[in-house]
């Protein structure tokens, strides 16, 4: 199909998996992992307000903009501030980010 992307996870165990999103599903990639059987946790649903949907951001992709909101939140957890952290929920999944490769971040771990 078309408009599968591929994106590269890794997960916390340092497992690799690839996984396909459709692009005209209006998902996120927190939403996309999700329906790929990955453990984020995401407890705020998507609204930037939890953090345990940080991912680190591993290739050079260029996403969109980051909100005061979810710059404010990155903020907020020390752990979070790492070069290419992100609010997985914030990033729209499109075209530009066919081939993504991205880290879930520690906060996503479900069983914490
Ligand atoms: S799911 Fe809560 S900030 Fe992304």
């Amino acid at each position: 199909m078309d408009d599968l992307i591929t994106i590269h996870v890794t997960d916390l165990k340092g497992q690799e998996h690839e996984i396909q999103a459709p692009t005209d599903m209006g998902l996120n990639l927190m939403e996309a992992m999700k329906a790929n059987e990955l453990p984020v946790k995401a407890t705020c649903g998507g609204m930037a307000m939890c953090a345990t949907c940080n991912c680190i951001v591993k290739s050079d992709h260029d996403l969109p903009e980051m909100s005061e909101n979810e710059e404010d939140m990155l903020d907020e957890a020390f752990v979070l501030d790492v070069e290419g952290s992100r609010l997985s929920c914030q990033i729209p999944v499109s075209k530009h980010i066919d081939g993504l490769r991205v880290q879930l971040g520690e906060l996503t771990d479900p069983e914490a």
